[in-house]
């Protein structure tokens, strides 16, 4: 079946079955798009679900109520990721209230675009302490927690899961857009490194590197016939990407079916990675 710009997927995703039940977890950005579908993903998936939201109250209620009617606890936590002291009330709420935490993602990022030379110090402080600086902020507050309270064999083989959202422009590099594929690229490393470092508590660190996906974020990509036409050019799979492709990849990572994996990129993009422009000689 060809996509077109209005395609949706809408048709159900294969269900993993609750290989994450007893285990809470904590999405960061989850009031919208990727963060909304990894939510949701996770509660289908047996966890308890704290939803962090930076601005939209009602959004965040509205992804609360849908986890519920899964038959999940849940709580809506206000919090910018980028401030310390946001971040720090934000991990003491959610620990208190479900009592620890297994599985973060840290999904909160934006994108303030602008050719570098009008590109003001502005954007490009706002795009790293929210991209990069919000995912050491909430790295860390997950390391102390699961390093507290280390390995439930009851409940995962690890002491706690962290997967970090990060994008193809960790590796593409993105001309307009420096300010956002230089956070994505330093998050690769500080991921990397992290991984390294806290493999020895059975602490798993992976990111996922999604391609384009139908969200807010993009949406002058994926609007119009024409854009979704050119977008379709850097794509050998043929359609745009739904929230729900992330949300599968992010059940499967925070799960013990990964449990080997860590220090690991996951990359979800329907080829994009793949130098479509060789499809056809080079
Ligand atoms: P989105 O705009 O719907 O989601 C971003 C979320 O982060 C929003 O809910 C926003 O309110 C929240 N947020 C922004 N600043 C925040 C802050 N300071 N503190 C807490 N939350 C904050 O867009 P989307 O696409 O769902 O983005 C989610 C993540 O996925 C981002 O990190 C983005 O870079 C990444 N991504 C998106 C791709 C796409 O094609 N949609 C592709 C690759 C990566
Ligand atoms: C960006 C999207 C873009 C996608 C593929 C993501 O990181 O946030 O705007 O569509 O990469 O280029």
């Amino acid at each position: 079946m060809a996509s077109n710009s209005s395609t949706t997927w809408a048709a159900p995703m294969p269900f993993l079955g609750e290989i994450l039940k007893g285990q809470p977890a904590l999405v960061t950005g989850a009031s919208s798009g990727i963060g909304r579908a990894v939510a949701l993903g996770l509660a289908r998936a047996g966890a308890d679900v704290a939803v962090n939201y930076s601005a939209h109250a009602d959004a965040a209620d509205a992804v609360v109520r849908e986890i519920e009617g899964l038959g999940r606890r849940a709580l809506a936590l206000k919090g910018d990721v980028s401030r310390e002291a946001d971040v720090e009330a934000m991990f003491a709420s959610a620990i208190s209230h479900f009592g620890t935490l297994h599985i973060v993602v840290s999904n909160a990022g934006v994108q303030r675009d602008a050719a570098f030379d009008a590109m003001t110090l502005a954007q490009w402080d706002e795009v790293i302490t929210i991209n990069l600086t919000g995912q050491f902020l909430c790295a860390r507050a997950a390391v102390r927690e699961f390093k507290r309270r280390g390995v439930d064999a009851a409940v995962s083989r690890a002491a706690g899961k962290i997967i970090c959202m990060s994008s193809v422009h960790q590796h593409i590099p993105w001309a307009g857009h420096v300010n956002y594929a230089a956070s994505k690229g330093g998050l690769m490393l500080l991921m990397q490194s992290l991984a390294q470092e806290v493999a020895p508590h059975f602490i798993r660190v992976n990111s996922i590197a999604p391609g384009a996906i139908r969200t807010p974020i993009n949406t002058s990509t994926w609007q119009t016939p024409a854009a979704y036409a050119d977008l379709m050019t850097f794509i050998p799979y043929k359609r745009i990407g739904e929230p729900d492709d992330i949300a599968q990849a992010a059940v499967w990572l925070a799960s013990d079916a990964a449990d080997y994996v860590t220090g690991t990129s996951l990359v979800v993009d329907g080829g994009m990675s793949l130098y479509p422009q060789f499809a056809d000689g080079g």
